[in-house]
C-alpha cells in the first residue's frame, strides 16, 4: 500500500458548496500539484447516483484543466474521475456511518463536513460513538456552530474524536497568500511597521461588498444573515491579522496564538449603537435585475434577515485602545469592494503657507487579487505650494490556487496554520453575540437599500454618497 493514499470523504456531497467551491478547489489543486494521490468519495442523504456524481467531478476537473472532456485530463485528474464514487446514506446514523467508514480503504482519511452546523454536529455525535480511523482529519465548514454555547459544545465533541491538530475549521478567507501578504506588509518593512498602532492610525475599515445576491441559498442564508455569514467568521479573522502582535514565526502555533490573543481583546462596546443592519430591495446591478430580497424563493420576510451588516469592534490592548475597526459586508451592492483601509491620523503639524487639501493618508489593501495603494499627502503637481494626494500602488503575490484549493492543500499537508483554532471559533461568536441579541430585541432598525446601490440612505462610508 502506498504511504500517501489519501481519501477525501465529502459529507454533504450533493450540496451547493461541494459543486460550486469544493470540487473546483480540488481540481485547481490537482492541476497545480499533479503528483498528489487522492481518491474522492461523495456521501449524502440524497441519492445523487454514481453517474451524476462522476459527471460533477468530471466537470470540475475539466473546467480547471481547460479541457472539454475528461478524456483530455492529466493522469491525476483522470484517476480521480475514474476512482470516485458516491454513497447515499445518513451519516448521522452511527450504523450507516460505520459502514461508510469501513468502505473506505486508505492510509489517511479526510472527512470534509460540507454541511450546515446542526447536521455537522449530529454527524460528530455519531462519529464519537463509532470512532474515527487513526490519523483521520476532520475538516468542518463555517459557520462553526450557531452560537457561542453551541460552538463550545461542538469543540468539546470534536476534541473527543480527534486531537485539535487534526481538526480543520475552515475559513477560506485565510488563503495562504492573503495571510502572508498581510503579515509581510505589517512586519517586513521599516515604513509601516513603526506606524502600526493607535498613535498613527485613526481607524481601520474591513469591507467586503459583493455584487452577488442570494444565489438560491435561502435555505442557509435566510437563517444566517450577513453578520453570521461574513463578519462572525471571515472578517473577524481578517481583523485579527491586521491587528495581530508580531508572532515569533509564521508557523501554526505562533500564528494561531497571536490570532487568539487579538480576538480575546476584541469586543463591540455598545451593540445598540455600534452595529447596523439592512436588507436589499429590488434593483439592478449592471444589466442584471435583482428582485427584492423578501421576494426571493425560500425567504421568510418575518425573520428580518439582514443582507448588509456593519459592526464597529474595539481591540482593548495597548496598541489599539480607542481605534475603531469597522467591519462591513453586504450583498447585492453596486460595486465589489473587498479591502482593508487603514486610515492614518493627520500629521501633528504642517507648516503654514501650504494651500490645497491636506487629507489624511490611508493604506488600502485589496483582496483577491491582493494589491495595495498608499494615498499620501504630497505637494501638488503643478504647484508645490499646494498639497494633494499621490497614490503609490503595488501588486502583491497571489497563488495559482483558488481559495478552496489552498484550504485543501493545507488539509492534505496536515498544516493547520490556515485553519481556525477552537478558541478563535469561540471568540468570534463571543464578539458578535451581543449584537445578535440586540437585533433580536429589535433595538436596531433594519434599514433598506436598493440592490445595485451603495447602501442605505444615511449610512456614510468614506464620504461616499448613499442612495
Ligand atoms: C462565503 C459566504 O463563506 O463567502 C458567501 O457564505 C460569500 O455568502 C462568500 O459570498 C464570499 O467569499 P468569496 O471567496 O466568494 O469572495
Amino acid at each position: 500500500m502506498a504511504a500517501d493514499r489519501t481519501t477525501l470523504l465529502i459529507l454533504g456531497a450533493s450540496g451547493d458548496l461541494t459543486s460550486r467551491l469544493l470540487l473546483p478547489g480540488i481540481a485547481t489543486l490537482l492541476r497545480a500539484q499533479p503528483k498528489r494521490s487522492l481518491e474522492i468519495v461523495g456521501a449524502d442523504l440524497r441519492d445523487l447516483g454514481q453517474d451524476e456524481w462522476r459527471s460533477r467531478v468530471q466537470t470540475a476537473m475539466a473546467a480547471a484543466h481547460g479541457e472539454g472532456d475528461a478524456g483530455e485530463l492529466g493522469a491525476t485528474a483522470q484517476h480521480v474521475v475514474d476512482t470516485t464514487r458516491y454513497v447515499a446514506g445518513d451519516a448521522t446514523d452511527p450504523k450507516a456511518l460505520r459502514a461508510l467508514l469501513e468502505s473506505v480503504d486508505c492510509d489517511r482519511l479526510v472527512l470534509y463536513f460540507a454541511l450546515p452546523p446542526h447536521v455537522s454536529r449530529m454527524v460528530c455525535e455519531a462519529l464519537a460513538e463509532v470512532g474515527a480511523p487513526d490519523g483521520a482529519i476532520l475538516a468542518i465548514e463555517k459557520p462553526f456552530g450557531s452560537s457561542l454555547d453551541d460552538a463550545r459544545e461542538l469543540n468539546a465533541l470534536v476534541q473527543r474524536i480527534v486531537p485539535e491538530d487534526q481538526i480543520f475549521r475552515i475559513d477560506h478567507f485565510l488563503g495562504l497568500y492573503t495571510v502572508l501578504n498581510l503579515l509581510g506588509m505589517r512586519f517586513a518593512n521599516r515604513i509601516l511597521s513603526p506606524l502600526w498602532d493607535r498613535d498613527s492610525i485613526a481607524k481601520v475599515e474591513i469591507l467586503y461588498d459583493e455584487t452577488v445576491a442570494l444565489e438560491g441559498r435561502a435555505g442557509y442564508y435566510d437563517t444566517a444573515g450577513a453578520l453570521r455569514d461574513m463578519i462572525q467568521s471571515h472578517l473577524l479573522q481578517v481583523l485579527a491579522l491586521v491587528a495581530i502582535e508580531p508572532p515569533a514565526s509564521i508557523d501554526a502555533r505562533d500564528l494561531r496564538d497571536a490570532i487568539g490573543q487579538v480576538l480575546r481583546a476584541a469586543r463591540v462596546v455598545d451593540p445598540a449603537t455600534d452595529a447596523r443592519r439592512a436588507r436589499y430591495t429590488a434593483g439592478a446591478i449592471g444589466d442584471r435585475e435583482v428582485p427584492d430580497y423578501t421576494g426571493e424563493d425560500g425567504v421568510d420576510a418575518s425573520r428580518g434577515t439582514e443582507t448588509l451588516a456593519e459592526v464597529t469592534v474595539h481591540v482593548d490592548n495597548q496598541r489599539w485602545a480607542g481605534v475603531p475597526f469597522v467591519l462591513r459586508s453586504g450583498k447585492a451592492m453596486g460595486h465589489i469592494r473587498k479591502q482593508a483601509v487603514i486610515h492614518f491620523r493627520e500629521p501633528a503639524y504642517v507648516p503654514r503657507g501650504f494651500g490645497g487639501r491636506n487629507s489624511a493618508d490611508r493604506l488600502v489593501l485589496d483582496f483577491r487579487p491582493d494589491s495595495f495603494a498608499i494615498h499620501l499627502t504630497t505637494n501638488g503637481k503643478g504647484d508645490p505650494f499646494t498639497l494633494e494626494q499621490s497614490v503609490l500602488r503595488g501588486e502583491l503575490g497571489g497563488g495559482q490556487l483558488e481559495p478552496y484549493g489552498e484550504v485543501l492543500a493545507s488539509i492534505l499537508d496536515g498544516d493547520p496554520r490556515l485553519a481556525v483554532r477552537a478558541d478563535a471559533a469561540e471568540e468570534c461568536w463571543r464578539i458578535v453575540e451581543p449584537v445578535l441579541r440586540a437585533w433580536k430585541r429589535d433595538e436596531v432598525p433594519l434599514a433598506e437599500y436598493r440592490a445595485g446601490g451603495v447602501g442605505p440612505r444615511g449610512w456614510r462610508s468614506n464620504g461616499e454618497a448613499q442612495d
